[in-house]
């Protein structure tokens, strides 16, 4: 990103001049997004070899929640292609779009729009971005692996639905806040078919747990610095890996402690990269340039930090 990009307003569409294709993502706040740095720099590159996308751009814009179901309105008349969706309208927007792609559909959250004639599609990329992510920063697959999630909410949720359709082994979930497990579990079990899926209590695991599962962390604990652990890896058999979704700060307690015992482990940079990548594919129909966005994203990060 670059610093001085604007941030645009709602407001900024009742006189919008720019006449290229544009996208944008949506949030509040979205001051630190780098989704437009690894956009803008994945359609530089993409420009070299398709002409057409010298006219694509990608803005960033300040929307209060309140203010979501209008914009989105407001931008399909302003005929932007596709928009991104971060916190807090994931799930806000899924009930004001016109169709849903079957994978966002259990996730009951979008993080991605696709301008049709009459309205938005919705998508979410993020269970792809999880699994492609942990392909990357550790060389795991989902398939066939016993998977530990930590966290009840809205990640975790899109976490969880990616393990259960790549059919992991066994899924093991954690929250601090029982009742909050046990709706997202009741959701979930129904989809689960023959993949055992057991909840437990984070600073109580239960015997039985297995060896070399692979920990992912989908709660917000580590955003901030006097953060707690999640969970203590010492009291659980010994994972094949960690994997953070938290990119910022790229180092986190969990990561830290997964370092300390020798463990493999990653942060949550790769699955923002390949959620944004999966989007520009969405968008564009063709194949997004990975490593651009990757440079482009740990750049960003350097900047905010
Ligand atoms: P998101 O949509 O990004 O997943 P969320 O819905 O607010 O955000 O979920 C945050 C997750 O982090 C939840 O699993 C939350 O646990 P609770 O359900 O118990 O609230 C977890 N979380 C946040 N702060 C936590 C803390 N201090 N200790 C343990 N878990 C925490």
């Amino acid at each position: 990103m670059n610093p001085t990009d604007p941030v645009y307003t709602p407001a900024d569409l009742a006189h919008w001049s720019f006449r290229g294709t544009a996208l944008a993502v949506l949030g509040h706040p979205i001051g630190h997004s780098l989704s437009p740095a690894m956009h803008n720099a994945a359609l530089a590159v993409m420009a070299r070899d398709q002409e057409r996308f010298a006219s694509w751009r990608y803005f960033r814009f300040d929307v209060p929640p309140e203010e979501l179901p209008a914009a989105l309105a407001l931008f399909h008349r302003c005929g932007f292609c596709g928009l991104n969706l971060t916190v807090p309208h994931k799930v806000i927007a899924f009930d004001h779009v016109v169709e849903i792609d079957p994978g966002a559909q259990l996730i009951g959250a979008v993080n991605t729009l696709l301008r049709l004639e009459h309205g938005w599609r919705g998508y979410n990329t993020d269970g792809h971005g999880l699994a492609e992510g942990l392909r990357e920063g550790l060389g795991t697959a989902l398939k066939d692996a016993d998977v530990i999630l930590l966290g009840a909410g809205g990640a975790a949720r899109a976490a969880a639905v990616e393990c259960l359709q790549r059919h992991c082994a066994s899924l093991w979930m954690a929250n601090r806040t029982a009742a909050r497990l046990d709706a997202l579990l009741a959701v979930l079990r129904p989809v689960a078919g023959d993949v055992p899926v057991q909840g437990f209590d984070p600073l109580s695991p239960p015997a039985g747990l297995p060896t070399g599962a692979l920990i992912i962390n989908a709660t917000s604990v580590g955003l901030h610095a006097t953060d707690p652990l999640p969970i203590d890896l010492t009291r659980l058999p010994r994972p094949a890996g960690v994997y953070d979704i938290i990119y910022n700060p790229p180092t986190t307690p969990l990561l830290l402690q997964a370092a300390g015992l020798g463990v493999p482990h990653a942060n949550g940079l790769s699955m923002l990269v390949h959620q944004g990548a999966r989007a520009l594919e969405i968008w564009t129909g063709a194949s997004a340039p990975v490593p651009v966005m990757m440079c482009a994203a740990q750049a960003g990060l350097s900047l905010v930090n």
